[in-house]
C-alpha cells in the first residue's frame, strides 16, 4: 500500500500534524527557553545603566544559537515524523504520537511538562546570574587572568579601586554599544586563542571620550584649588640618605567661582588645546593650536623640526585622558616602588645601597616569567649582603614589589606605560611645556619657571622639610647641579641612574 499521508487515518481524526512528536516537543522547549532568556537578556541590557561588551556574545550570540539550535531540533522532529510516517504508516504503530489518551504517556507528558517548566526557570536564572557576573569586575579582572592581571593589580590600589571596569571602558549610546559588543567579542576569542598583543598597546583607541567617562562623576568646573602632594624619594648612597620635595600643585588657580586657571586651564570650556603627535604613543607632540572659544582667535605653536601642517585626521583636542592617562593603572616605576616601601618602613633603610640594590635586584635581565623572579630576587640580594640581619625581611619585601610591579608574562611595567601626569620619568608634561615650541612671533610654552605648575613649598629631609615657602623656592637638584638644557626624563627613566 502506498504511503498516502492524504488519506484520513483509520480512526477518522483530522491527518495528524508531522509537528506532533516527542522531538519536536524538546526542541520547542529549548527554543521557548532560549527565546524567553534572550528577551530577559535584552531587556537588562537595553535598561541597565552601564553596558557590557561580554554580555553581548551571551545577548547576541549563546541565546540565538539556543533558540536556533530548539527550532532545528524541533524541524527535524517533523522531518523524521515524515520519513518514519512514509515508510511504516501501515506496518507500525505510531509510537512516537503524543496520545493524551494513553495513560503511560500522560505520566510522560506530566513529567516533561514539569522539566519544560523548571528548565524554562533555570536558563532564566542562569541568564540573570551571568548578566551580573559579565558586568563585575571580577570577571573583567580574573577571569581574563594572564591577560588582564596587571590592570587589575594596579587597580586594586588606585583611586578608582571601587569603580567597575565597565564604567571607563564602555562608554553609551547605540555607536559605542555594538563597538563594544564587537569589541568585546574579538578580545574574548584572542584571549581563547591566545593571541592577544603584549604589552596590549596604548593609547586605547576605542575608549570612549573623556566627556561620557570621566565626567559622569567628575567636571572641569569643580573646584580643586591647590593639591599639597610629598615625593619621598632616598639617594643612591651607602646610607640612603631621603630626600623629600614637597609641592603645591595649582590645579585650579584662583577662587571658587572664577574661571578656570591653572593646571586645570587646558579642559576649561572658554579654550580648547589641540595637538598632533608624530608618534603612535603621543609622546611626540610637534604642533598645537589654542583657540579661546569666547572669540575664536587661535594660536598655532610648533618646535622647531616641524615645519608643515598636520595630517588632517590626526589632530586631537586636549581632554582628560593627555594628562591623567593612568587614573586607574598606575604602574609605578621601580624607583619609585622601592621608595615608596622605604618610606613605609616595610623595606629596611638599615641596608646599605638598599635603595639601588633593590632596584636593581627587579630589573635584572635574568628574570624572563614571573615564576622565577623570586628565585632570582633572592639570590640577587643574598650576593649583595650575605648574612645581614635585614636580609630575610628585605628579600620578602622586594618579591612582593616585583609580583605588583612587573609583568613580564604581559610585558606590562612603567617602561611601556607611560604616565603622562608629570615630567621626571617620562615626558609628560614636558612634552609641550619644554621651551621650544614657538608661535611665529616666539611666543613660547614654558617650562623654565618652576614654579609656575606647582610651588615647591619645602625640599631635603627632617627640619628642611618642615619649613615651608609660600613664594616656592629654587628647585635644589639632590644629585647637584645638571645641564639644563636637558630634560629630566633624559636621566631619569624609572630604573637606574647616573653610574
Ligand atoms: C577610572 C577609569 C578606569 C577604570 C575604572 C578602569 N580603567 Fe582600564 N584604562 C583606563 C584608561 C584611561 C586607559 C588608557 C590608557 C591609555 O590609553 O594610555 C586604560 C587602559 C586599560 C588597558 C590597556 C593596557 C593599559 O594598561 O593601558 C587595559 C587592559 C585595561 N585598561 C583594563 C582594565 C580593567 C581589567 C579594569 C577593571 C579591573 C579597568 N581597566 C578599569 C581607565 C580605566
Ligand atoms: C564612577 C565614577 C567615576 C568615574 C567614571 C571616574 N572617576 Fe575619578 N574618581 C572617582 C572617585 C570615587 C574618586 C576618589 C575620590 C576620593 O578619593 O575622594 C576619584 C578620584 C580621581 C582622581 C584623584 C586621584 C587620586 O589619586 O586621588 C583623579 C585624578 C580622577 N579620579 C580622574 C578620573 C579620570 C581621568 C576619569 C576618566 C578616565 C575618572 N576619574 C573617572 C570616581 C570616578
Ligand atoms: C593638563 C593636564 C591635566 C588635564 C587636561 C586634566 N587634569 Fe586633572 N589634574 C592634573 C594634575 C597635574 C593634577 C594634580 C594631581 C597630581 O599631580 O597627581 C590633577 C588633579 C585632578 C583631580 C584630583 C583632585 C583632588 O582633589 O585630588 C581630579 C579629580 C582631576 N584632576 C580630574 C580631571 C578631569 C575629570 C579632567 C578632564 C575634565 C582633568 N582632570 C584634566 C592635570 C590635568
Ligand atoms: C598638548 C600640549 C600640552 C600638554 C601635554 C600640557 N600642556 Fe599645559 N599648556 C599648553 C598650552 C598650549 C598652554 C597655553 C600657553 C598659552 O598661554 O598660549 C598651556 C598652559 C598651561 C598652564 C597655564 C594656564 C593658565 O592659567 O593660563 C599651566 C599651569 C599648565 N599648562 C600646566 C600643565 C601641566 C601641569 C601639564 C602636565 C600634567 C601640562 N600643562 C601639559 C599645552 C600643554
Ligand atoms: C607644565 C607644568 C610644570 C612645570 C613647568 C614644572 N613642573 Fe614639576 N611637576 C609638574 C607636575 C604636574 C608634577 C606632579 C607629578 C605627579 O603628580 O606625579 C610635578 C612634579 C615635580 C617634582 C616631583 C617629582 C618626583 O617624582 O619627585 C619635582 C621635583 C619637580 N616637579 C620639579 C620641577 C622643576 C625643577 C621644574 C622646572 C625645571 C618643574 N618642575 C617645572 C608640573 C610642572
Ligand atoms: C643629567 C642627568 C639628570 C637630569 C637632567 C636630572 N636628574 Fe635628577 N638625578 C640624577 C641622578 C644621577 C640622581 C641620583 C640618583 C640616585 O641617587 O639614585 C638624581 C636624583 C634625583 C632625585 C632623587 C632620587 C630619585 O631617584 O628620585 C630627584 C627627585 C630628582 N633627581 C629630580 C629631578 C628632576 C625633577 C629633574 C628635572 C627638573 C632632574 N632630576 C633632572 C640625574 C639627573
Amino acid at each position: 500500500m502506498s504511503a498516502d499521508l492524504s488519506s484520513p487515518p483509520p480512526s477518522g481524526a483530522k491527518p495528524r500534524s508531522h509537528f506532533n512528536n516527542w522531538i519536536t516537543a524538546i526542541g520547542a522547549v529549548l527554543a521557548v527557553g532560549a527565546l524567553f532568556s534572550f528577551a530577559l537578556l535584552t531587556w537588562m541590557d537595553l535598561t541597565g545603566s552601564h553596558k557590557n561588551p561580554y554580555l553581548g556574545i551571551l545577548t547576541y550570540l549563546v541565546a540565538p544559537g539556543f533558540l536556533i539550535a530548539g527550532i532545528g531540533i524541533m524541524l527535524f522532529g517533523a522531518w523524521a515524523q515524515r520519513r518514519w510516517a512514509i515508510k511504516h504508516a501501515a506496518t507500525m504503530p505510531d509510537k512516537w504520537r503524543l496520545d493524551f489518551t494513553n495513560v503511560a504517556q500522560r505520566r510522560m507528558l506530566v513529567l516533561f511538562g514539569t522539566c519544560g517548566v523548571g528548565f524554562l526557570l533555570l536558563s532564566a536564572f542562569g541568564s540573570y546570574q551571568t548578566y551580573h557576573y559579565a558586568e563585575s569586575t571580577q570577571f573583567c579582572g580574573q577571569v581574563c587572568h594572564s591577560a588582564m592581571n596587571p590592570e587589575f593589580t594596579t587597580y586594586q590600589r588606585g583611586a578608582h579601586a571601587r569603580v567597575d571596569c565597565v564604567q571607563c571602558h564602555v562608554g553609551s549610546g547605540a555607536t559605542a554599544f555594538i563597538q563594544a559588543k564587537l569589541n568585546g567579542t574579538r578580545q574574548l576569542i584572542s584571549f581563547t586563542l591566545d593571541n592577544y598583543r603584549r604589552p596590549i598597546p596604548t593609547p586605547v583607541h576605542n575608549l570612549r571620550p573623556a566627556r561620557e567617562t570621566c565626567e559622569k562623576c567628575h567636571w572641569p568646573e569643580k573646584f580643586h584649588g591647590n593639591i599639597d602632594l610629598t615625593f619621598d624619594h632616598y639617594l643612591s648612597k651607602k646610607n640612603n640618605d631621603a630626600y623629600g620635595i614637597r609641592l603645591l600643585l595649582h590645579v585650579n588657580a584662583g577662587r571658587p567661582g572664577s574661571p578656570i586657571g591653572g593646571i586645570h586651564w587646558h579642559v576649561s570650556p572658554d579654550s580648547a588645546v589641540e595637538y598632533y603627535a608624530a608618534d603612535e604613543k603621543r609622546q611626540d607632540i610637534v604642533w598645537m593650536r589654542v583657540t579661546n572659544k569666547k572669540d575664536g582667535s587661535n594660536r598655532v605653536y610648533r618646535n622647531q623640526e616641524f615645519k608643515g601642517e598636520p595630517p588632517a585626521g590626526l589632530v586631537r583636542q586636549m581632554d582628560c585622558i593627555d594628562c591623567h592617562n593612568r587614573p586607574a593603572h598606575v604602574f609605578p616605576t621601580a624607583n619609585d616602588a622601592v621608595e615608596k616601601a622605604m618610606a613605609l618602613g616595610t623595606l629596611s633603610s638599615k641596608l646599605p645601597n638598599i635603595k639601588r640594590t633593590a632596584v636593581q635586584a627587579m630589573i635584572q635581565k635574568e628574570i624572563v616569567t614571573t615564576g622565577e623572579a623570586p628565585g632570582k630576587i633572592a639570590e640577587f640580594l643574598r650576593g649583595k649582603y650575605k648574612d645581614a640581619a635585614d636580609l630575610p625581611g628585605a628579600i620578602a619585601e622586594v618579591q612582593k614589589i616585583y609580583a605588583t610591579t612587573l609583568f613580564p608574562e604581559r610585558k606590562a611595567d612603567w617602561r611601556v606605560y607611560p604616565n603622562n601626569i608629570g615630567h621626571k620619568d617620562w615626558p609628560g608634561c614636558f612634552r609641550c611645556h619644554d621651551d621650544k615650541h614657538q608661535t611665529e612671533q616666539g611666543e613660547k610654552v614654558r617650562a623654565s619657571d618652576c614654579n609656575s605648575c606647582h610651588t615647591i613649598m619645602a625640599q631635603g629631609k627632617g627640619p628642611e622639610l618642615a619649613t615651608l615657602s609660600g613664594a616656592g623656592l629654587e628647585f635644589k637638584h639632590p644629585d647637584g647641579a645638571y645641564d639644563v638644557s636637558l630634560t629630566c626624563a633624559d636621566c631619569h627613566n624609572g630604573g637606574i641612574q647616573g653610574k
